[in-house]
């Protein structure tokens, strides 16, 4: 039997168990928080506090609501007016809220690992909301979540991840989970946007949209992260657009029954046309939105039950 989970800190390394009874746990959730009907007493008396180094607009609020759904007391910790701007490092930052016995403790930071570092100083049980480049954990479960609810599965699936690899968390997460749940995961990119050790993690790359997307289940697009460059890495917007943007022609090489996904946020024109992103029949990108609630309910709920301080 896989160990119960502790922290969320990266889906690399977790059991296809453990992802498997987060989706379904998650999949309860959907009905529940359409119905209104979440139960709100799970979490009562948990405290959870939001620490979010970098900008959010998803992520935050879904982790606001799962919490407040789950009837946890939630705190969205606004590090622009802490004291980190007084020079309180990240470890002070952190075990100063752990001495207010915080349960859960929902942290995204620009450096890639300072989730993990956290996770080993204080006794809440730490989820990373995204760090650096490293992983998205609870995007890539959302992901899967959306792909299961709409083709039944992730076992034998294609899926075309496309665009800004290089610089995309959410890609490695994706790609962890979905080679875990037996998906053949494609990325697709310009040789300057794909990361160099993409084939040693079990992905096939193409450098051009036709070939990448021939026959796919589910096209993921990727947002353009400049403020993640230090110098440019494509020509301009309409040239990446041009050959990298998915667009109506382009769509046509994947599956008829394709899903188009996208994390958010979107920049429309560059990595994404607005016809396909809000095609109703093969955009899925706002009920990824959804599944997001569902998803961080389950992680919570998960781990405030197996967490330290239960
Ligand atoms: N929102 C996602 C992230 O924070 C994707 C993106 O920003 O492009 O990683
Ligand atoms: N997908 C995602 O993480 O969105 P935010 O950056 O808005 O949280």
């Amino acid at each position: 039997m896989a160990p119960p989970l502790k922290h969320l800190l990266a889906i690399e390394g977790m059991y296809p168990p453990q992802i498997g009874a987060l989706l379904d746990l998650a999949e309860s959730f959907v009905l529940l928080n359409r119905t209104g009907t979440a139960p709100r007493n799970r979490l009562r008396g948990r405290t959870l506090i939001n620490l979010f180094f970098e900008d959010s607009t998803r992520t935050r609020t879904s982790f606001e609501l799962a919490g407040k759904r789950l009837g946890a007391d939630v705190i969205n910790m606004s590090v622009a007016t802490s004291s980190v701007n007084k020079g309180e490092t990240l470890l002070d930052t952190a075990s100063t809220l752990n001495a207010m016995n915080c349960d859960l403790l929902v942290i995204r930071h620009a450096a890639s690992g300072a989730p993990a570092l956290l996770a080993r100083k204080v006794e809440a049980a730490v989820i990373n909301a995204g760090d650096g480049t490293h992983e998205h954990p609870t995007q890539a479960l959302l992901d899967a979540l959306t792909i299961r609810r709409h083709l039944g599965g992730l076992q034998g699936l294609t899926v075309a991840i496309c665009g800004d690899v290089l610089h995309s968390r959410v890609a490695r997460s994706n790609i962890f989970l979905l080679s875990a749940m037996g998906s053949q995961v494609r990325v697709v990119g310009p040789p300057t946007l794909i990361p160099p050790e993409a084939e040693r993690l079990g992905v096939k790359v193409f450098h051009d949209m036709a070939s990448g997307l021939a026959g796919v289940d589910v096209v993921m697009m990727l947002r353009l992260q400049q403020e993640r460059m230090a110098r440019s890495l494509v020509p301009s917007a309409r040239e990446y657009f041009r050959f990298w943007g998915l667009d109506e022609a382009k769509l046509k090489h994947a599956a008829p029954h394709a899903l188009v996904m996208h994390p958010g946020p979107m920049n429309r024109g560059v990595e994404i046309a607005s016809s396909v992103a809000d095609d109703p029949v093969r955009s899925v990108i706002r009920e990824q939105v959804e599944m997001g609630v569902a998803v961080r309910m389950a992680v919570l709920e998960t781990l405030a039950r197996s967490g330290t301080n239960s």
